[in-house]
């Protein structure tokens, strides 16, 4: 059987990425997957070509009023939400010493208060019906500092922060909270990301991973589809590291 047969799912930051990967594989193994994203150009077409069982809905995930208006869809649409994966998030590399302040709101807003919104706009409906999964995307930089990135670190953080707590929260009603710390995967943000100057991101991220090599997005998709489904059914207000063994021990340097 499907590992996600009849489960109805809303995924944001579905445009592209992670997201985007994360809804192949809801598909691919039996789940109705709404993709979320601010980008409706290419989220539409994303879920065009996943066929029947994806759609898409816009959201942003920063404004309350976004957030009622999606679930309302979906619930209209399908019933129930089964699973909620908080995937949209941005990068924001910037020391901290001459960072803006505004570009600081605009990070917190996406990547701590969009998660944060998401949970609280579905657990009521999910804690009645004594079901459901949460999977929030961290990153490795949610487990430790990493210079150059302390806002974005900082959001990350905040995510483990809320996941291990509403874990707790929900925790008898049965709906499960966790959380996907992702090393370094091959995306569009790693793409755009001003790191390794001529070279790219991608080279220059490599020989730090003791993998030497970036994730797919289809490997991390795994893993969030692993406590998407009910295969993860006696994990909750956990931490799961996708990072090719970057965190175990080295450096960053
Ligand atoms: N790429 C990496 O190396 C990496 C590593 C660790 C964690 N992550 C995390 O994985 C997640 C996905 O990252 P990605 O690499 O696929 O990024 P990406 O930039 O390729 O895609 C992010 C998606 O989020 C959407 N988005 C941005 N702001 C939004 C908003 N306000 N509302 C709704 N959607 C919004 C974008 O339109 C885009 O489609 C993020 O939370 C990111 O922090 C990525």
């Amino acid at each position: 059987m499907a590992r996600l047969e009849s489960k109805v799912a809303l995924v944001t930051g579905a445009a592209r990425g992670l997201g985007a990967a994360v809804c192949e594989w809801m598909v691919n193994e039996g789940a109705m997957v709404v993709g979320a994203d601010i980008n409706s150009a290419d989220g539409k077409s994303l879920a065009d070509g996943l066929g029947d069982r994806a759609s898409f809905v816009e959201l942003d995930v920063t404004s309350e009023l976004s957030w009622d208006s999606a679930v309302s869809e979906v619930t209209r649409q399908f019933g129930r939400i089964d699973v909620l994966v908080n995937n949209a998030g941005v990068l924001w590399i910037a020391p901290v010493i001459g960072s803006s302040l505004d570009d600081y709101h605009r990070v917190v807003a996406v990547n701590q208060t969009g998660p944060y919104l998401g949970m609280r706009a579905v657990l009521p409906a999910m804690v009645e019906a004594k079901s459901g999964s949460i999977v929030n995307v961290s990153s490795m930089n949610g487990i430790r500092g990493m210079p150059g990135e302390a806002v974005y670190s900082a959001t990350k953080h905040a995510v483990i922060g809320l996941t291990r707590s509403v874990a707790l929260e929900v925790a008898e009603s049965g709906v499960r909270v966790n959380a996907v710390c992702p090393g370094p995967i091959d995306t569009p943000m790693l793409e755009e990301a001003d790191i390794g100057g001529e070279e790219g991101t991608a080279e220059a991220l490599k020989p730090l991973v003791p993998f030497k090599r970036l994730a797919t997005p289809a490997e991390v998709a795994e893993v969030v589809g692993f406590l998407a489904s009910d295969a993860s059914s006696y994990c909750s207000g956990a931490e799961f590291v996708v990072d090719g063994a970057w965190t175990s021990g080295l450096s960053f340097s």
